[in-house]
């Protein structure tokens, strides 16, 4: 019998919690969102999936973005899961910068939101409730549209880097 008290981790102080909560392997996304002539961009991994009928998601916001604020109310929004080959879209999108799209490959939704693409997936949601959560926001979307993109492999996140995944690898 191992002594698991050996393994485990105190969560003070809390760069420890950053490191426990890390080794949580997920995807990638860059949430979107247009306010008047302004295109709004972030690299999320809090992405998840709520319920399938009705078809919800949810993202949580940080109380530091800039661009929090607008995303938090904006009527629509969209969800670009990227690809193997995009960390410098996911740095670029975590960053601000005057210049943030510049040589990013997007189309532009029906609603006028800029999505990545290529991407492994787009999702358009229509905004559902956010819910206030310690220091960040719990936003809801609705599903409105959720389309499959050229690209198979995604591009993962785990204990601060970036990884990746074969999908021909995994029986899907
Ligand atoms: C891989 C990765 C995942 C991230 N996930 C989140 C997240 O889920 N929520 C969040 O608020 N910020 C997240 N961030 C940080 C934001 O991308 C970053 O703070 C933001 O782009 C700054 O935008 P601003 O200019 O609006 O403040 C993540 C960053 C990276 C690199």
């Amino acid at each position: 019998m191992g002594d698991s008290s050996q393994d485990s981790v105190r969560l003070n102080p809390l760069p420890d919690l950053r490191q426990v909560l890390g080794r949580f392997a997920t995807g990638v996304v860059v949430v979107t969102a247009r306010t008047g002539n302004e295109h709004l961009a972030v690299t999320m991994n809090s992405f998840s999936s709520v319920s399938l009928d009705p078809p919800l998601i949810s993202i949580c916001l940080g109380k530091h973005l800039r661009c929090g604020p607008a995303l938090e109310t904006a009527p629509h929004f969209c969800i670009s899961i990227l690809g193997a080959g995009q960390r410098a879209i996911s740095q670029r999108f975590a960053k601000a910068g005057d210049k943030a799209w510049e040589d990013v490959p997007y189309r532009t939704t029906e609603l006028g939101i800029r999505v990545i693409e290529p991407s492994v997936a787009v999702l358009e949601c229509r905004r559902h409730i956010a819910v206030k959560a310690g220091d960040h926001s719990i936003l809801l979307g609705e599903l409105t549209l959720a389309r499959l993109g050229d690209l198979p492999d995604p591009l993962l996140f785990f204990g601060s880097q970036y990884a990746t995944l074969n999908a021909a690898s995994c029986s899907l």
